[in-house]
């Protein structure tokens, strides 16, 4: 068994996930802990070629259910080579989205089922399951607003991103592993000690 600890980072469009996962990693390696900050998808060299696919707004034809398994081929590839491996020695691994991604954004915002959506990665990734999950909460409108880029999955339709939302609040309130909910609307100083705050317990409960 491992004994590393592996945290997920999730939530719609802009709500700086990616900030907030290298704020975090600074911090537990200031603490003297070995840190593995990553994301999804992508990765690794092989699921990064699959996020360029995924993510090319040229790519105008892509089936929903050909999303969703190379949403999923990407974790299997990164979950393997990548994280298995980091917590085996013992690492903190911390991803910028994970398999509620696929939850909320093929199975809610696709409609393919976010049971089913969740049951192919858990087979892909031979049931690697987040320790803990910070979902990060902005209202809709303040994530349309906070969307950066113009990738393949930012261009989608504002009713998409609604189902994409209201998805994760959902998947948030029925999480029975250990997460928490964090208001993405505060400060950025703000939302970073929170979160130091909460892995610093659920780190020191484990
Ligand atoms: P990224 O630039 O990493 O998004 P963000 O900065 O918002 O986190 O692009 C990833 C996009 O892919 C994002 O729109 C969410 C989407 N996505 C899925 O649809 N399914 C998934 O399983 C994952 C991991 C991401």
């Amino acid at each position: 068994m491992s004994n590393g600890f592996f945290i997920a980072f999730e939530g719609g469009e802009g709500a700086g996930k990616s900030t907030h996962s290298k704020r975090l990693a600074e911090y537990l390696t200031s603490l003297g802990h070995d840190v593995v900050v990553t994301r999804e998808p992508g990765g690794t060299g092989t699921a990064e070629k699959i996020r360029n696919v995924l993510l090319d707004p040229e790519v105008t034809d892509l089936p929903n259910q050909a999303e969703a398994l190379l949403f999923a081929a990407a974790r299997a590839d990164h979950a393997w080579n990548k994280i298995r491996p980091a917590l085996e020695r013992g690492a903190i691994v911390i991803c910028d989205r994970y398999i509620d991604s696929s939850a909320a954004y093929q199975g809610g915002g696709r409609g393919l089922g976010v049971n089913f959506v969740r049951q192919i990665s858990e087979w892909a990734t031979g049931t690697l399951l987040p320790d803990f999950t910070i979902y990060m909460e902005v209202p809709l409108e303040d994530s349309g607003n906070r969307m950066e880029g113009e990738d393949r999955m930012e261009i989608q339709s504002r009713d998409f991103h609604r189902k994409v939302h209201e998805t994760f609040v959902e998947i948030a309130a029925t999480n029975p592993r250990p997460h928490a909910v964090i208001d993405a609307t505060q400060s950025k100083d703000d939302v970073a000690a929170e979160i130091r705050r909460i892995i610093d317990t659920a780190l020191s409960s484990r």
